[in-house]
């Protein structure tokens, strides 16, 4: 497939969930990017590439495990050769045990943060060339204000914060380059990964008195995505309706 783009290529990972769906098609529709569709879901990682090309996006889905130990020098490959440089990283995937102290045993802990985290280093570190010649390069990672205030699922919780400090602590590594590195850090949000027996109660706990729609945070990813956010870098946004600043969901 030829590159229509050229070096404006966005990897988006957990393009087949309910905000990596949404953010895919943010990017390919309002910032003019190509957009290569990672998920270990193939047929979601599919789903949405056909609906960025229904709408006249260029795209590709990638089937891949991001924890897998070829998957970062596979995915340059790979993505190089049927879209293009790339100039945008945003690392969605993430996965969610509800399990506490007694119950996470070290299989599961080294799981959620392979996933949440050490996927989104090594992807970063595998596409720092590219970020770098990019025209303006841009990293942003899905956190969660589960990072930022703690949580009853300790694995999750501690995956976030070390991700919203891998955001910050990549500044000194892009130095002198156009490339900024932000991060989001959502509240509850209407996706697959929602519990959802408790929506009703998390929205009544939030001061706008709703939860969030993936399309809310797919908002403020394409601004962080966008030419003009470029003075801002390092930084965590929370998107969560005001809920964390005065209570717990709980
Ligand atoms: N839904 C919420 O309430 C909420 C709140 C705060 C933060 N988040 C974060 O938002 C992000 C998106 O989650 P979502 O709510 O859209 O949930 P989701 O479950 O719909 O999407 C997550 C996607 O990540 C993919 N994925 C999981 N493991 C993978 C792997 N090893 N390799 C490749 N892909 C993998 C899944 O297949 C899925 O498509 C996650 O990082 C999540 O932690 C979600």
């Amino acid at each position: 497939m030829a590159a229509l783009h050229g070096s404006s290529v966005a990897v988006v990972t957990g393009a087949g969930g309910g905000l990596g769906a949404v953010t895919a098609k943010t990017l390919g529709a309002g910032l003019g990017l190509a957009v290569a569709c990672v998920d270990i879901d193939e047929a979601s990682a599919t789903r949405t590439a056909e609906e960025l090309r229904g709408a006249g996006i260029e795209a590709a889905a990638f089937p891949v495990d991001i924890t897998s130990e070829t998957a970062a020098a596979s995915l340059v490959e790979s993505v190089h050769t049927e879209l293009g440089s790339v100039s945008h990283l945003v690392n969605i995937a993430g996965v969610l045990r509800r399990t506490h102290l007694a119950d996470t045993d070290a299989a599961s802990w080294r799981m959620v943060m392979d996933v949440n985290v050490t996927a989104p280093f090594l992807l970063t570190q595998a596409f720092a060339d590219d970020l770098r010649t990019a025209e303006y390069g841009r990293v942003v990672n899905c956190a969660s204000f589960a990072g930022i205030r703690g949580y009853e699922y300790p694995a999750y919780a501690a995956s976030k914060a070390a991700l919203i400090n891998l955001t910050s602590s990549l500044l000194f590594d892009f130095w002198g380059s156009a490339v900024t590195v932000n991060a989001v850090a959502p509240g509850a949000m209407d996706t697959p990964m929602l519990d959802r027996a408790a929506a009703e109660r998390m929205a009544a706990k939030t001061p706008t008195g709703r939860i969030l729609a993936p399309e809310d945070v797919a908002a403020v990813i394409g601004f962080l995505s966008g030419p003009a956010s470029r003075g801002v870098n390092g930084t965590t946004t929370v998107i969560d309706g005001g809920a964390s600043l005065l209570f717990s969901y709980r």
